[in-house]
């Protein structure tokens, strides 16, 4: 049913009277998903973040890892190494999620986070055929709700542009072992390169953090052809760095971005609220981005 949208945010949106549903101004929210139910599907794309935003931050109570964090196990690293990369999450994360810091000011940070990072993942020649089942020993888990969302744009022919700071490997098989890598799917991110042997040797191309994905949307943007014509676009972010992954879309018309507000939530409310059209709090769920597209496709 295509109904008007004022009529039905009562009825078919309850969930966005819930207290942790944020928005700036919901009236543009309301025109924009008017405006892209109107342009339909074939006219809309999606951008998402992969880490702690199509990935869960946590569950019952317990953080969940990034696909970084997934590469913390006996299978891949020693324990020095371990250690090392724990001790560096725990000087950088801060940095990374700091209210009081300039993106310009975390930048640095994070360029030297990842090559500190993936340097010692070389070192330890982290092996390709161990991947799948450090995956499977994890407790990495997708947002309630990923079946619907993934298997809605598959279904609709809707692209699903996964951008991601992360580890592209791992997040391909943290998709393929939920079953929703599905072929609409299109990935931008750090990948391993591994020599004859299956041994990691080097991370292929531009290094992506989490303060550079303009750069990597612009580079990225010839390489995703088609894609950047759809002018219609639902991003999907954790971090502020995630509103410049549509930077390469060729004219986008109308843009709905949403934040997925997990951590540290006092500090940064205003900010989140501020550039992103919606904003989840502490929301494990895919309950809102699914709303929206059951609406638009
Ligand atoms: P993403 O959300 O863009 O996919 O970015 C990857 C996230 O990974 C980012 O929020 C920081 C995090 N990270 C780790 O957890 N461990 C690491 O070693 C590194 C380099 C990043
Ligand atoms: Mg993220």
């Amino acid at each position: 049913a295509r109904a008007i949208w004022h009529q039905v945010t009562t009825s078919e949106f309850p969930e966005f009277a819930k207290a942790s549903v944020l928005m700036r101004d919901r009236s543009k929210v309301e025109t924009t998903i008017q405006a892209m139910q109107r342009a339909g599907p074939e006219a809309l794309q999606v951008i998402s973040d992969f880490d702690m935003t199509l990935s869960r931050f946590a569950h019952n109570g317990k953080r969940c890892p990034t696909t970084h964090n997934i590469l913390d196990n006996d299978l891949l690293i020693n324990d020095t190494c371990k250690k090392r990369i724990r001790e560096l999450l725990n000087t950088y994360y801060p940095i990374e999620i700091d209210a009081a810091r300039t993106i310009e000011d975390k930048r640095p940070h994070m360029v030297e986070w990842w090559t500190t990072v993936h340097d010692l993942l070389i070192q330890q020649k982290v092996r390709k055929d161990m991947l799948a089942q450090a995956v499977e020993e994890s407790s990495a888990m997708l947002r309630e709700g990923y079946k619907v969302f993934f298997d809605r744009l598959q279904e609709n022919q809707v692209p699903l542009l996964i951008f991601s700071a992360g580890v592209g490997d791992i997040l391909e098989e943290v998709m393929r072992q939920n079953h929703v890598f599905h072929p609409n799917i299109h990935v931008v991110s750090n990948y391993m390169d591994f020599n004859q042997c299956g041994e990691l040797q080097a991370f292929k191309g531009q290094l992506i953090h989490t303060f550079n994905k303009r750069e990597g949307a612009l580079l990225h943007a010839a390489r995703l052809g088609k894609l950047r014509e759809r002018p219609n676009i639902l991003l999907l972010g954790d971090s502020l760095g995630d509103l410049s992954m549509a930077d390469g879309v060729a004219k986008p018309q109308h843009t709905l971005t949403i934040g997925f507000l997990n951590d540290q939530v006092d500090e940064r409310k205003e900010s989140y609220v501020n550039s992103f059209d919606i904003v989840l709090v502490k929301d494990e769920t895919m309950d809102i981005p699914n709303d929206i597209l059951n609406y638009v496709t």
